[in-house]
């Protein structure tokens, strides 16, 4: 197969990586609207098939079979809709759009549309993850009363990362929204959220947060707690606790879980900790993308569609609002779609 690359920037240069790498895709094209970035990916990849255009018009008639979207959050709704005209069933990573306006608007022009679009939560591919759910799925927690998501990042992005990202609920919580809904089988019914700034000056200039925690109930009852933060120095640390009426599970709680144990004598995680998405999650990465080659190969539908996708987009937009006005919001007063 061939597949397309549209932005190679932090994660995009990785995904590279890890597209060369999987046997079924006999060649890549990359693309990102900064040329230096598209040489410096090419170049990397002499050996391999990689070629370099410079710009989307030029990638959407360079005969891919499918297109991965890995721009900056802004750029999402206008490049999923171009690739959707050209035809091509799309994976663009999470989140939908910067807002939920664009979300929404982007929902409604798609519908209808031809071609699958898969939304990137690779947590979903994540094994232990995936074994979590399983195991809720199945009954052995018996009925969930506390689900936990963490996600604490070991250092903070770029202002300029920063200034199109949505905010810290929508690009970062915005995996854990994803994980408890997918986990749980539940829908969000109102959170409670709050956050705070004690790092870098770029997250206040942006109306941002560096720290922030929300509670999420569902339908069922069953209770999310969710923690973020940009300024986790030991490491990656992504954690899921579901704890049943019957039994509790942990995905993330292994040797790379960066946390130092106190007790006297406890020596458990020996580490290395992990140290970002790319460690993390690299299998659960190309895991995704090979869901992706099934999904363009018409063997499958998206396991992710953008409308699933904009349910956690809408736990987000109800977290920041939460923080803005200091109460609980339901789902349903910022729900657009
Ligand atoms: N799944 C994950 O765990 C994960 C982790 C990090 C980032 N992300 C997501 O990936 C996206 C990119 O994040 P990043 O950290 O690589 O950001 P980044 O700022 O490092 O890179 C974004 C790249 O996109 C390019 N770009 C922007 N608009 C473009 C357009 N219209 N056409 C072509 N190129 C364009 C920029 O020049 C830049 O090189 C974001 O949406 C982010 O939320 C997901």
């Amino acid at each position: 197969m061939r597949i397309g690359l549209i932005g190679l920037g932090r994660i995009g240069a990785f995904h590279a990586d890890t597209l060369i790498g999987i046997p079924a895709i006999e060649s890549l094209v990359v693309t990102d609207i900064v040329p230096a970035r598209t040489k410096q990916v090419v170049d990397r990849h002499q050996a391999q098939r990689v070629d370099g255009v410079d710009s989307v018009a030029a990638l959407l008639a360079s005969g891919v079979d499918g297109i991965i979207i890995a721009a900056g959050t802004d750029a999402h709704p206008e490049l999923v809709l171009s690739c959707v005209e050209a035809g091509l069933p799309t994976l663009c990573e999470k989140p939908v759009a910067r807002s939920g306006t664009a979300g929404a608007e982007l929902l409604r022009r798609l519908e209808g549309a031809p071609v699958p679009v898969q939304i990137g939560f690779q947590r979903r591919y994540d094994a232990a993850i995936a074994a979590a759910r399983a195991a809720v799925v199945s009954g052995e927690l018996g009925w969930v009363n506390t689900i936990r998501s963490t996600t604490l990042d070991p250092e903070p992005p770029s202002p300029e990362y920063v200034a199109v990202s949505g905010g810290m609920f929508r690009d970062c919580g915005v995996h854990d929204f994803d994980v408890l809904r997918w986990v749980t089988g539940q829908e969000a019914v109102e959170v409670y959220a709050t956050g705070s700034n004690r790092g870098a000056d770029f997250f206040r200039r942006y109306d941002d947060v560096d720290t922030s925690a929300a509670i999420v109930t569902f339908a069922d009852g069953a209770l999310g707690v969710v923690s973020n933060t940009r300024y986790n120095a030991r490491g990656y640390d992504v954690r899921l606790e579901v704890h049943g009426s019957k039994d509790s599970v942990a995905a993330g709680v292994d040797d790379g879980w960066p946390i130092r144990a106190t007790e006297p004598g406890v020596t458990f995680p020996v580490g290395p900790p992990h140290q970002f998405f790319m460690d993390r999650f690299q299998p659960a990465f190309r895991a995704e993308f090979e869901t992706f080659l099934e999904v363009v190969a018409g063997e499958r539908p998206s396991p992710c569609t953008v409308a699933d996708g904009l349910e956690a987009d809408w736990i987000a937009e109800a977290c920041a609002r939460s923080l803005q006005e200091h109460r609980p919001v339901r789902i349903e007063e910022v729900r657009l779609a």
